[in-house]
């Protein structure tokens, strides 16, 4: 073996009380589909645009792999959220990307995060959550999470509120979602251990 080679970071399992989290991979892309589909209605009034094929098979065989490929680098840490104990490749019950770091000093990402509408209010996200931002911290070296939400998503902002986010602004016509530029609230959580010094990956 070589010494000198850079060790890769394992792909992390997350297991919570009732659920499982995963790193999705070109074997969830299927489960990705059917879980975009299902939720069309549910997840317009508050997605981007979303890229030509997005329902597709093709576009998550690539996008999945990419997500991977994204983690090793520690770039993006694309979580796969599914019932704990159940079938590996079971329907997936939401999805939290931790995307768009900044490492060095910034030690920063943006959150995003969507349940399936048949799931929701049963404290899924909320413990979910729990577990990859304890990750995103210890395990993916972050400093700080942004998380930002449309003023009327105010079961959004109970997540947030509920994981210990504090409002930090309010920004104008912020991103564009379902036809036109939206105001966002900015939340952010920083690292609870009040890290000595920027952390570096893996
Ligand atoms: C926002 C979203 C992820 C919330 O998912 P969720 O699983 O319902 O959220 P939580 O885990 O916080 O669940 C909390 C709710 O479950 C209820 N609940 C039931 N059992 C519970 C339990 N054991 N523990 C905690 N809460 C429980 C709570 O009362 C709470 O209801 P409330 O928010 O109406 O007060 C989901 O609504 C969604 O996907 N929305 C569309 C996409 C979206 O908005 N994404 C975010 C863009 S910024």
């Amino acid at each position: 073996m070589n010494e000198d080679a850079p060790r890769l970071p394992a792909l992390p399992t997350l297991n919570t009380e009732r659920l499982t989290l995963t790193i999705g991979g070109p074997e969830d892309a299927t489960g990705m589909v059917r879980f975009l589909r299902e939720n069309r209605a549910h997840l317009a009034p508050w997605d981007p645009p979303h890229p030509e094929g997005f329902e597709t098979l093709e576009f998550w065989l690539r996008q999945m792999a990419l997500s991977r490929r994204d983690f090793t680098e520690g770039r993006s840490a694309r979580f796969i959220i599914r019932a704990r104990g159940g079938d590996p490749r079971g329907p997936i019950l939401g999805r939290c990307n931790f995307s768009n770091v900044i490492r060095g000093p910034l030690g920063t990402c943006f959150l995003g995060y969507s349940l399936d509408h048949r799931v929701e209010g049963r404290g899924y996200m909320t413990e979910a959550l729990g577990a990859a931002i304890d990750y995103a911290f210890e395990g993916f070296k972050l400093h700080r999470i942004q998380a930002n939400y449309i003023p009327t998503n105010e079961r959004s902002g109970r997540v947030l509120r509920r994981l210990g986010f504090t409002i930090e602004g309010y920004a104008r016509d912020y991103l564009f979602i379902d036809g036109a530029w939206r105001d966002h609230i900015l939340t952010a959580l920083v690292h609870p251990g009040g890290l000595d010094a920027p952390p570096t990956w893996p």
